[in-house]
């Protein structure tokens, strides 16, 4: 499948796809694109760096309109013959206008145990909150924040002395293993969605 990866980042999770993919972890997965809603993100010179093409997609023309945006970028996947999408640290929520082109054909990498914690800051959440456990997980996008059904979650122990930094780093760890899995298990057909449930063939 012909995979594009959204970024607006440092793009840490996109390099452990690029290196699963170099590793040959990936067989059924094309790095056919990197797309970037921020022009300045250090994962589009990654990117570049390893050889594949990037776009950018301004959204200042579309401040107000989401929907807008989501159908120019649809235009570029269509350019680009994507047929799958990872969003691997793209900080914009995504409108019924990719989600319905795309059903069940977008994954997303959050920094906690999801449900708990959505939206920013996931790893300041989960310490505020003060909970023992915490991790990562990888779902498919629906149009709500971080809820759509889940394919893969790690749990992580919480240390008393952790910092926002040092949960965030041990947790990120475990993400660079968990997306490029649940990205093999998508383009190679493993995943059967049926409501909520993730099922692995
Ligand atoms: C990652 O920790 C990812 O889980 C998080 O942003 C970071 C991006 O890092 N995503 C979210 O919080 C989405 N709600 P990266 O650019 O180095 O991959």
């Amino acid at each position: 499948m012909r995979v594009a990866i959204f970024v607006s980042g440092r793009g840490s999770n996109m390099e452990a796809i690029l290196n699963e993919k170099k590793k040959g972890n990936l067989p059924n997965a094309e790095i056919a694109l990197v797309l970037s809603d921020k022009a300045d993100a250090p994962a589009l010179e990654k990117a570049n760096a390893a050889g594949v093409k990037t776009v950018f997609v301004d959204s200042k023309p579309y401040r107000k309109n989401r929907e807008g945006y989501d159908a120019e970028v649809l235009k570029v996947l269509r350019e680009h013959n994507i047929e799958f999408i990872v969003l691997a640290g793209f900080m914009r929520i995504i409108t019924p206008v990719l989600i319905e082109a795309f059903s069940h054909r977008i994954i997303n990498i959050h920094p906690a145990l999801l449900p708990a914690f959505p939206g920013l800051h996931a790893q300041k959440q989960a310490l505020d909150y003060g909970v023992k456990v915490s991790g990562c997980t990888v779902h498919f996008v629906d149009a709500g924040m971080d809820t759509g059904p889940i394919i893969l979650q790690t749990a992580i122990p919480v240390n008393p002395d952790d910092t926002e930094d040092t949960l965030s780093a041990r947790i990120l760890e475990f993400e660079h293993r968990l997306l490029p899995r649940a990205l093999d298990l998508a383009t190679s057909r493993r995943l059967r969605v049926d409501g909520r449930k993730v099922y692995l063939l």
